[in-house]
C-alpha cells in the first residue's frame, strides 16, 4: 500500500424516509437557499412539492435553479453563481443526479470567487472558498454525493472536464432509495455501468498489498451484478434500489482507493467522447472500458485472470491465465450487453469521423492512467476497437 490520508466529510444520510432532516441541517448554515434541480424528474416525481414543504417548515428563503442539463454545461454554473451573489446565498440544496450535483460544487466554488469559474476546471487557479451544500440524490450513479469532484462540460470549447477540491463535499447527502423508482431502465443501466467502472477504475492498480481494498472492489461488483438483471425489470424494488444506491456510494467516495491510486483512463477517454457528442457518461464507459481492458491485458494478466474467477466464476481449470483474462473481459461485455447497455460507438452513430479530435481532448493534460499511462496512440486504437 502508499502511504494515505483519509478524510471525508459528508454526513450520509440514508434510508426511507429521511427527507424531513433538511429541517434540522439546513438552518445550520442560514436562511438563505439555492434550490438546484434538473429538467423535471423532480416535478414529476412530486418530490420537489417535498423539498419545497421541509425548507418551508424550515422558515428559509428559496431560490431556485432549475434546468440543471445531464452533462451539466458552464453557462449554467454561471446562472448559480450570478444567482448566489445576487441573493447573497447561504447555502445550495441540489436535488437530482450527479449531473445536478456536479453543477452545485461548480456554483459553490464560483460563488466564492471573482474570476471564471472555468479557471479551476483549466487548473488555472485554485479554490481557496466555497458555500457550503446539501443533496437529495435521485440517481445511483457517480458517487457525487460524497465525493468532491465534479465534471464540467463548456460547450463553447467543446471539453468536457474533470476537477475537483476538498472544499467541495457536500455537508450531507441524503439518499432514499425511494426516490430513485421513478429513474427509467436506460438511466438505471448506465448508472449502474458507472459505479461498476468506478470500480474497476480502483480495481487495476498497480499497488501491492492491497487485499482488502481488492476484496471489497469485487464484493461491489457481485452486488451489482447480482441486483442489475432483476432491477432493471422491477424498478421499483425497494431491495434492490437500496442495494445498487450503496453500490453507487461506497465505489466513489474514497473506500475503495485507501492505499493506492486507481488508472481512471477510461473515465477520460469517455469524457472526451460525451463532449463531442453529449451521450450519457454510462453509456459511453460500457463501450470504452472492454476495449481499455483488451489493450492493457498484458500489463497484469493475473489481475484481469482475477476479475474473471472472483467476479465472474469464470472456470480457471486447464486454461492459461491469458485465456481466463480474456473470458473474463468477455463476460463483463456480455454482462452489460445482457441489461442493455450499449457495446458499440455505432450505437450511438459514432463513426471515425472524430476519432483525432476526440483523441485530441482526451490528450489535453497530456498522457493519462495510473495503470499503463496510454499514449495518444494507445487513445486512437481504444476508439478504432470501440467502432
Ligand atoms: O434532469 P432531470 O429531469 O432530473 O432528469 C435526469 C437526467 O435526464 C434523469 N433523472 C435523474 N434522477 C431521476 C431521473 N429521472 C427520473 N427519475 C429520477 N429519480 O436522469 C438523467 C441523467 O441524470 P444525470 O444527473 O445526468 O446522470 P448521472 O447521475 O449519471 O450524472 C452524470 C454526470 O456525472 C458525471 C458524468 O460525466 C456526467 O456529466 N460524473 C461525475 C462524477 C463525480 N462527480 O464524481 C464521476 C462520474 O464518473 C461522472 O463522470
Ligand atoms: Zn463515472
Amino acid at each position: 500500500m502508499r502511504a494515505f490520508e483519509f478524510h471525508n466529510p459528508t454526513r450520509l444520510i440514508f434510508g426511507q424516509g429521511k427527507l424531513e432532516v433538511l429541517t434540522r441541517e439546513i438552518p445550520k448554515y442560514g436562511k438563505r437557499v439555492l434550490l438546484v434541480y434538473g429538467g423535471g424528474s423532480i416535478k414529476r416525481s412530486g418530490l420537489y412539492e417535498e423539498v419545497i414543504g421541509f425548507l418551508k417548515q424550515a422558515e428559509v428563503e428559496i431560490t431556485e435553479l432549475a434546468g440543471v442539463e445531464p452533462n451539466p454545461r458552464l453557462a449554467t454554473v454561471h446562472k448559480g453563481v450570478e444567482l448566489c451573489k445576487q441573493h447573497d446565498i447561504d447555502f445550495i440544496l441540489a436535488v437530482g443526479g450527479g449531473s445536478v450535483l456536479d453543477c452545485t460544487k461548480a456554483i459553490a466554488v464560483g460563488a466564492k470567487y471573482d474570476g471564471d469559474m472555468w479557471d479551476f476546471v483549466e487548473r488555472k487557479a485554485v479554490p481557496t472558498a466555497a458555500l457550503p451544500y446539501g443533496t437529495v440524490l435521485t440517481m445511483a450513479a457517480t458517487g457525487s454525493e460524497m465525493n468532491s469532484g465534479s465534471v464540467i462540460t463548456n460547450e463553447a470549447t467543446q471539453e468536457k472536464l474533470g476537477w475537483g477540491s476538498p472544499l467541495v463535499y457536500p455537508a450531507f447527502s441524503i439518499l432514499d432509495p425511494t426516490y430513485t423508482f421513478s429513474l427509467p431502465r436506460d438511466q438505471t443501466v448506465y448508472g449502474m455501468v458507472d459505479m461498476m467502472s468506478h470500480v474497476l477504475e480502483h480495481y487495476f492498480h498497480l499497488d501491492t498489498n492491497t487485499p482488502v481494498q481488492l476484496g471489497w472492489c469485487e464484493t461491489i461488483l457481485r452486488a451489482v451484478i447480482e441486483a442489475a438483471p432483476k432491477l432493471v425489470d422491477d424498478l421499483d424494488n425497494y431491495e434492490l434500489r437500496e442495494t445498487v444506491m450503496f453500490c453507487g456510494t461506497m465505489a466513489l467516495n474514497g473506500f475503495l482507493n485507501m492505499g493506492l491510486a486507481g488508472d481512471w483512463a477510461t473515465h477520460n477517454i469517455e469524457h472526451a467522447v460525451s463532449a463531442v457528442y453529449d451521450i450519457p457518461h454510462g453509456g459511453g464507459l460500457a463501450i470504452l472500458f472492454p476495449n481499455w481492458m483488451k489493450h492493457n491485458i498484458d500489463v497484469k494478466p493475473e489481475r484481469f485472470a482475477r476479475m474473471a474467477v472472483q467476479v465472474f466464476n469464470v472456470n480457471a481449470e486447464g486454461k492459461s491465465e491469458r485465456q481466463v483474462a480474456e473470458e473474463g473481459i468477455e463476460a463483463l461485455r456480455s454482462f452489460w450487453s445482457s441489461i442493455g447497455a450499449p457495446s458499440r460507438l455505432a450505437d450511438y452513430d459514432i463513426t471515425d469521423k472524430d476519432i483525432e479530435l476526440m483523441a485530441d481532448k482526451a490528450m489535453r493534460f497530456g498522457p493519462f492512467g495510473n495503470f499503463k499511462k496510454l499514449q495518444r496512440e494507445d487513445v486512437v486504437s481504444i476508439y478504432q476497437a470501440s467502432l
